[in-house]
């Protein structure tokens, strides 16, 4: 099976009609054209691969075409049809930018091995711009860093839903990790060869939602002078991330729910179907439940969205992750900062483990990034920790004073615990306890 569309123009009836018929039986779609006005004017409705065309033709010849089509789209190869003996037509069309030639009469062997190489070299330019986009991103491994129960339970619901084509919906605060956690189900899944197409709901006007994601014609409305595909085409075979999903305006909300049903959409100004051949991962910071029960996102696409849900709690309350990302962030900066940074003293680490983080794992790292930056020796002191004026000491959980304490405590035996490469004898002679009271409490608050 050949997937291609293709545009075939011959002012030779008969001609035209072998063509197509034999590129119908390979699998292709085609467009027949009895000359290069009519193929322009399907290119501005429909998406074309490649461009068959006779060279010499009354009207537009064969160069003329060509021309015409690269300007429309240059991603479409053009195959110029040339009569045997004039070879040098073949030559001017090559350097013109056609793909190949082929001398008439058609061999149509030779025809399904040019086409075969096209829609290859399509694969791979596809391939590589994702790979390339990835690398920007410095997204192609997503390393995730963690130790607390509550992300590996995360992480094994990831590998378990990243098979099926079940929409997901990653709910947790600023910072937490969603956009990651986005990225390895893509990444997991079948579909990882294929985009991560990520929108941010939030950042799109409300007048271009509807251009941003199903993209337009060209003339579609002022201001559309080009043909554009949307988010939506472009994650096709992929994954389309929705982030902030929470801010799609309500009007919108129903056309898209209409495409997650139908699995197909239009281009704005065109009245082509396309198939909408997406994995949706959403995510929010806000609580969906809520607006949909104040009636301000609506219940149908949140159930579409909310098949498999996932939420990501924040740092706070996932603390023993704190010292391995701390350990993990100070390798990555002091690398990227060329800093002969290798670690953090013992009191930095306690004020790390007491603070709240608002902005989650984000916060984290710009904290210790900062303080990679300006420590004065190989480990993080205080000094370099800004906690002073605008940190507060983390509002403690607990209610009593004994509860209060308690949960101190657990948390200023974590931070020795993970400062001493889990020694517990240079943990205890951190905190001035000894071995055994310290095996003691760490039984009593589960620490392991
Ligand atoms: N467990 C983790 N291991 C390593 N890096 C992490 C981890 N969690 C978050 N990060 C890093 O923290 C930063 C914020 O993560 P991300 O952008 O995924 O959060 P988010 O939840 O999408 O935030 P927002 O709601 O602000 O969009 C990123 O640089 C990410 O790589
Ligand atoms: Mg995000």
């Amino acid at each position: 099976m050949l997937n291609l569309n293709i545009a075939v123009i011959d002012d030779d009836q008969s001609q035209r009609e072998i063509l197509s018929g034999f590129l119908q039986k390979l699998g292709c779609k085609v467009y027949s054209c009895a000359n290069g006005e009519t193929c322009l004017q399907i290119l501005q409705k429909q998406c074309l691969d490649v461009v068959i065309t006779d060279f010499r033709m009354p009207g537009m010849d064969g160069m003329a075409v060509l021309q015409k089509v690269k300007q429309i789209n240059p991603e479409i190869q053009v195959l110029i049809l040339t009569a045997f003996g004039t070879i040098e037509n073949a030559v001017a069309a090559m350097k013109a930018g056609a793909w190949d030639y082929l001398t008439k009469p058609i061999d149509l062997d030779e025809l399904e091995i040019k086409l075969r190489k096209i829609a290859e070299h399509n694969t791979l330019i596809r391939e590589n711009q994702l790979l390339r986009a990835q690398l920007e991103t410095g997204t192609l491994v997503t390393d995730i860093i963690y130790q607390s129960d509550a992300l590996k339970q995360i992480l094994s619901l990831v590998a378990r839903v990243s098979d099926s084509n079940a929409a997901v919906l990653i709910q947790g605060e600023s910072g937490t990790g969603k956009e990651m956690i986005a990225r390895a189900i893509h990444q997991a899944s079948p579909r990882r060869m294929m985009p991560f197409v990520a929108v941010n709901c939030a950042a799109i006007p409300e007048s271009l939602f509807e251009s941003e994601m199903f993209g337009h014609e060209k003339g579609a409305f002022t201001g559309a002078y080009e043909r554009a595909k949307g988010r939506i085409e472009l994650a096709a075979g992929g994954t389309l991330f929705l982030d902030e999903v929470a801010d799609i305006p309500l009007n919108f909300q129903v056309k898209l729910l209409r495409v997650l049903q139908e699995k197909e959409f239009q281009r704005l100004g065109s009245s082509q179907v396309l198939k909408a051949d997406i994995r949706v991962i959403s995510a929010t910071n806000k609580d969906l439940n809520k607006l949909v029960e104040t009636n301000q996102f609506r219940a149908d696409l949140y159930f579409r969205l909310n098949v498999i849900p996932l939420t990501i709690p924040p740092l706070r309350e996932r603390r023993e992750d704190i010292p391995v990302l701390i350990k993990h962030f100070i390798a990555k900066h002091a690398r990227l900062n060329s800093r002969p940074v290798k670690g953090i003293t013992a009191e930095g680490m306690n004020l790390l483990m007491r603070y709240d983080y608002p902005g989650n794992v984000r916060e984290l790292e710009n904290i210790i990034e900062r303080a990679v930056i300006l420590a004065r020796d190989e480990y993080i002191t205080t000094a370099e920790l800004p906690l002073s004026s605008s940190y507060q000491p983390a509002t403690v959980t607990g209610n009593t004073l004994p509860e209060q304490v308690e949960e101190l405590e657990k948390r200023l035996i974590q931070g020795a615990l993970a400062h001493s490469g889990n020694v517990q004898t240079r943990a205890a002679l951190q905190l001035g306890i000894s071995e055994r009271v310290l095996r003691y409490k760490m039984e009593k608050y589960g620490i392991e």
